[in-house]
């Protein structure tokens, strides 16, 4: 557990710090799954993975979480952070993404 913490943090200093770079890293659906995917798999995560996977998910579902990690209503410190970055653009796009992939 404790590596796991550790992996979790190293990983999420890599991807905000990629973010302050950036202007928008999220403009485009292919930039959104590379960061996102990076926990939660482009298809399917491998199975230790503790991410949900996000392929296939309803569209609406995946919008709805990601406005609820906005106004936090839904708590998650990783998700809180990265959806405050996020546009209500890129939630549409992500979540079109996500839902038309399918799950493995
Ligand atoms: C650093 C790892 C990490 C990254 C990068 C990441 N997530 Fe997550 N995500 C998580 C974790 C951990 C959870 C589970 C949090 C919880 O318990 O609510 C989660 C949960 C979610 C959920 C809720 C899934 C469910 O089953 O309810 C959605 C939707 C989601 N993430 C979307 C995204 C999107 C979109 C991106 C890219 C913009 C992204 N995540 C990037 C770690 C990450």
């Amino acid at each position: 557990m404790k590596t796991l913490c550790f992996l979790i943090i190293t990983f999420s200093s890599l991807i905000f710090s990629s973010i302050t770079q950036a202007a928008s890293i999220y403009a485009g659906k292919v930039n959104a799954a590379a960061v996102c995917s990076q926990c939660h798999g482009v298809r399917a995560p491998s199975s230790e993975s503790p991410f949900p996977s996000l392929a296939g998910r309803d569209e609406e579902y995946i919008k709805k979480a990601l406005k609820q990690y906005q106004d936090k209503t839904r708590i998650s410190e990783i998700m809180n952070n990265i959806a405050a970055s996020l546009t209500d653009k890129d939630i549409n796009n992500i979540a079109n993404y996500y839902s038309r992939l399918k799950a493995e």
